[in-house]
């Protein structure tokens, strides 16, 4: 292996981005994840997977049957491939593309109830931590920084005011043609919020070392331009 390379390969770190809901965690890692050449995972969209799952497998009637979904674990399988005509990243569960239908609003009410339970966290953060071993790469979520990777070189978290989160998401999925309100936005996310917040497996906080980007106030390029730099300060300190 030519010495370039090689440097390049050990210079390679992993960034936690971590975070509220709606915040563009994901837009902030994948335009890092595509700067730096590194790979991009969205973990929301695995907690999202396996939610869609119980849902059509009626694992929800009349309540979330946790232990029958837990049983099931292994028979969900997640991955992520570039979808040609969108240029980005789809999710796949068990071999069907469900990009748009982990998006939408019944699977956003139901998630959160998936996401505390410990069983199902143990097994999607396995598979997480094994995506990241060869490092060079972004994942984004609620316990990345604290859970996943705590060791990672760059931890980012990422936070702004309710309304604004709701304003942009309410903006978002009426471009997609779904019918919402924007109070119905926020309750959903002033729920979630107090959901990650306060459970007991993983609750979202702060990771220790983490840089706390409230993103109120500034746009997209000044955030992005801030993070690129913190970035390759990260890679420039790695021993
Ligand atoms: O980021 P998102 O809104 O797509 O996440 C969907 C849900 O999954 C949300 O309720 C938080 C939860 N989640 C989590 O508990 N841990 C993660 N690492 C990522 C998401």
């Amino acid at each position: 292996m030519n010495l370039d390379l090689k440097n390049k390969i050990l210079k390679k770190i992993t960034i936690a981005i971590d975070g509220h809901s709606s915040t563009g965690k994901s837009t902030l890692a994948k335009e890092l994840a595509k700067k730096l050449g590194y790979i991009y995972v969205d973990s929301g969209a695995m907690y999202r997977c396996v939610a869609l799952y119980a849902m059509q497998n009626n694992f929800f009637k009349p309540e979330l049957q946790e232990q029958l979904l837990v049983s099931h674990l292994n028979h969900i399988d997640i991955t992520f491939k570039n979808n040609a005509a969108s240029k980005s990243n789809h999710t796949y569960l068990n071999g069907v593309d469900v990009e748009d239908k982990i998006r939408k609003m019944d699977v956003s009410n139901l998630v959160s109830g998936v996401a505390k339970i410990s069983e199902v966290r143990a097994h999607l953060v396995r598979i997480q931590k094994n995506m990241g071993l060869n490092k060079g790469v972004v994942m984004d979520g609620r316990d990345i920084g604290t859970v996943v990777f705590p060791d990672a070189e760059l931890k980012i978290f990422m936070t702004a005011s309710a309304e604004v989160r709701a304003q942009r998401r309410f903006d978002e999925l009426s471009k997609k043609g779904q019918n919402v309100t924007f109070e119905g936005v926020l309750e959903n996310l002033q729920k979630r919020d107090n959901d990650d917040s306060n459970r007991s497996d993983s609750p979202l906080v702060v990771a220790e070392n983490a840089k706390v980007l409230d993103n109120s106030t500034i746009d997209r390029e000044t955030q992005f331009k801030l993070a690129l730099q913190w970035a390759k300060d990260a890679i420039e300190n790695k021993n």
